[in-house]
Parts: structure tokens; C-alpha cells; sequence
């Protein structure tokens, strides 16, 4: 008989600070936008500064468990060890607010934006990368631990990396492999000392990474390729995770879809199980989810969270079945033995989506960009009724969403 998500398996919806609160003047991304680096700059993004009680109030009325965002570093840290009082009291408001909703807190230190005067003495790469980044943590958990339920220092740490030291195209918009190894070896380091820190002063929050996660197809797996291709796979996905082993409580992973790998090109192919590509041009690919979380507890034996799994999907007729077979997908890893703890749909609302502006609609809501009014989409219900169901609540929540 099939096995069912356990009591306190957690539902949510994540989102992240820069692609959401608007007027990021003060982080790196911001002034990468103003270099005419992205498709859009994100000015007010969806204002969530000023409107993050109507998302709280979202995440609420779709039925959460947990809401898992981002802080942003200029905010809090706006100089070199100058803190600001205004935005460490911004981010305490919205994690009590979150809390009386009954709502868990699951905060990302860092997700890709860092403050210009981090840039300006070395970023990543520069020498004192380290020591800035855990004082940063240091005084969030000092001043914030006691309202954080679950703590990920560094988001899809490969991400940032390759694209802002190998090709470019984020910043700090470098082509320098060894700038590439200093930034991932200063990442790691900051994460194990950030760990200790956090254990130092909330000795029982749950610390760890996510990373954004892919699993490769390959047509003939009795082929010798294939033995290279699992090793391609581990490490793509298993890098940083292998380096900060006994330095995370839980593994978090990303998941969007299925790739493909060009080893052998003709032999090579992705299972797409939809007729098209999503508007990211990705392919849906659940089974890539069961694999990818069976593959994720056999390496680790530690509680795995899907913190990010979603859909560019304008029109919305896809979304609702892409985190219905998604989610079935993680009840089948569930059933396989994995234990996996937690799903966050990405993302709440539309958003900034990096170099791609806001042409891509990842949103269970939609964002009117003149007033800001957050629209629930169809899939909105469709996912509110269906963590209904899988906690076997008889009755759906229907209070007006809007206020
Ligand atoms: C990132 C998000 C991004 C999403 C969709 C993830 O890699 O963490 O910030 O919006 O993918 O592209």
C-alpha cells in the first residue's frame, strides 16, 4: 500500500529577495541591470518590501506549512559592519507575521545578490570573502535566529559560479577559472564556518545549502559512456554538498527538469513527457524528481527538501499537473525508502527572473506591474486543494485571498 507524506512534511512556496522586493539599489544585480546586462532591470519588482503581508497572507490562504524567502545583504548590512537597524527590524516583522500565521520559516542567507562594497573589496574571489560573509551570518542569527525555523546559507551556490567566473553572463561577469576556483573554495569555507556560527547561537536550527540539481538521460546505459556520465552527474550535482558533508543537517535540492548530455549525440536523449518545452525551454521530466531524490538520500542518509521545483507557464494551463506529477514523483521516492520532508512550489508570483526580466511567469499569481495587485491564477486552487488532499483536510480554505 502506498505510503503518504508524513505530519510534518512541508508544503510551501519560496521566493527570493531580489527578485521580489524592488528598488534593490545597493546590490551587485541591481547595478548589472543598469549596465544593460539583463533583458529588463527589475526597479519595483513585485514590491513585496512594502506588500509582503499580502504574501504572507497568500502563502497562508494556499494552505503552507512553510514559506521559504530570501534576506537581502545590502539591506541589513549596507556598509562594511555597519548594520541597519531598518532592515534587520523589516525582516523580524515579517518572519513574526509569518509565524502568527502558523507558517514555518525557512531563510536563504544569500541567493546570488551581494552588497557593492562586497564587490568592491574582492566579492567571492577576494581574499576577505570569507570573514565578510560569516560576520553577515553571524549578526542575522544573533539578531534573527530565534525567528528563523530553517536556515539555507547559500543558494545553488554551481549556478552564481559558473556563470559569474566561468561564462560571464552574471556577475561579476568574469571568464577566470582560477577567479572560479578561489569564489568556490571561499563559498564552501564560508558555509562550514557559517554552520559552526549558527550552531553557536541557535544550537538546534537546522542549517544546510540547496543546489540546483539535474539528472542526465542517457539512451544506452549498458554503454561504457554511461560510467561517465553518472561521474559528470555526481559531480554537477554533488560538489558542494560533498565538500560540507558533516556541515549540513538536510539536503536541499532544485529541480526543474530532465537534461541532456552530449557525449554521443545520436545516442543521447531526453524524456520529455510532454509534447513541448516549457517557455524556458526545459523539458517536464518527474521521473528526473524520483531519481534525483532517490539518488540524493542513498548519498547522504539526511532529510531531503525539494526547495525550488516549477513552471514558466503564461497562460497557466500546465502548471497544476507539472506539481501534480512532480509531487507524485516525490510520494514515489517516498515510497522507495527516501525521506524526503518538504516541496516548495517556485514561486508565490511572477517575478524578476534574472538576465530574463519578467517575461517569465513562474507565478501561482500573477502581478499586475502598474498596481502591484497579486491575482491567484487557476493552479493557485488547484495546488491549494491539492495539499488539502495529500493531508487528507476534508474541507479547502476559500477566505477572500485578495485582502
Ligand atoms: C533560482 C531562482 C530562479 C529559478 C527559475 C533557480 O535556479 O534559484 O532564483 O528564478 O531557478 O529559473
Amino acid at each position: 500500500m502506498s505510503k503518504k507524506f508524513s505530519e510534518d512534511f512541508l508544503w510551501g512556496v519560496a521566493h527570493a529577495s531580489h527578485q521580489v522586493e524592488g528598488n534593490s539599489k545597493g546590490n551587485d544585480w541591481w547595478d548589472w541591470e543598469q549596465q544593460g546586462k539583463t533583458s529588463e532591470p527589475s526597479n519595483w519588482a513585485c514590491d513585496s518590501w512594502n506588500r509582503y503581508l499580502i504574501d504572507n497572507k497568500l502563502a497562508q490562504n494556499l494552505g503552507c506549512d512553510a514559506f521559504r524567502l530570501s534576506f537581502e545583504w545590502f539591506r541589513i548590512e549596507p556598509k562594511k559592519r555597519k548594520f541597519s537597524q531598518v532592515g534587520i527590524e523589516h525582516y523580524r516583522k515579517l518572519l513574526q507575521d509569518l509565524k502568527k500565521r502558523g507558517i514555518k520559516r525557512v531563510v536563504t542567507l544569500w541567493h546570488w545578490t551581494s552588497p557593492m562594497w562586497f564587490v568592491k573589496d574582492g566579492g567571492w574571489h577576494g581574499e576577505n570573502a570569507v570573514e565578510h560573509f560569516s560576520s553577515y551570518c553571524k549578526k542575522v542569527m544573533e539578531e534573527l535566529g530565534a525567528e528563523i525555523d530553517m536556515f539555507v546559507t547559500i543558494n545553488e551556490p554551481r549556478l552564481p559560479l559558473n556563470r559569474g567566473y566561468l561564462t560571464g553572463d552574471f556577475p561579476p561577469g568574469k571568464r577566470n577559472p582560477l577567479a572560479f576556483l578561489r569564489a568556490r573554495k571561499n563559498m564552501i569555507v564560508a558555509h562550514r564556518e557559517c554552520y559552526d556560527i549558527c550552531k553557536k547561537i541557535q544550537k538546534n536550527i537546522p542549517v544546510g545549502v540547496t543546489q540546483f540539481c539535474n539528472i542526465f538521460e542517457y539512451a544506452n546505459p549498458k554503454s561504457p559512456l554511461w560510467t561517465v556520465t553518472k561521474k559528470v552527474e555526481d559531480n554537477y550535482n554533488w560538489y558542494f554538498q560533498d565538500h560540507i558533508k558533516d556541515k549540513q543537517d538536510f539536503i536541499g535540492v532544485n529541480y526543474y527538469f530532465g537534461m541532456k548530455i552530449s557525449l554521443l549525440p545520436p545516442f543521447v536523449k531526453m524524456k520529455n513527457i510532454d509534447k513541448e518545452l516549457t517557455e524556458m525551454g526545459w523539458g517536464v521530466y518527474p521521473n528526473g524528481l524520483f531519481k534525483l531524490l532517490m539518488s540524493a538520500w542513498k548519498r547522504f542518509k539526511k532529510p531531503v527538501y525539494i526547495f525550488e521545483n516549477g513552471i514558466a507557464d503564461k497562460k497557466d494551463t500546465r502548471r497544476a499537473k507539472y506539481i501534480k506529477i512532480h509531487t507524485e514523483a516525490v510520494l514515489d521516492a517516498i515510497n522507495q525508502g527516501a525521506d524526503v520532508k518538504g516541496y516548495f512550489y517556485w514561486s508565490l508570483l511572477d517575478n524578476f527572473e534574472w538576465l530574463l526580466g519578467y517575461s517569465k511567469k513562474f507565478g501561482l499569481c500573477e502581478v499586475d506591474d502598474k498596481t502591484m495587485e497579486r491575482v491567484p491564477r487557476k493552479s493557485f486552487f488547484e495546488y491549494q486543494k491539492l495539499i488539502a488532499r495529500y493531508k487528507g483536510e476534508l474541507e479547502v480554505q476559500t477566505d477572500n485571498i485578495k485582502k
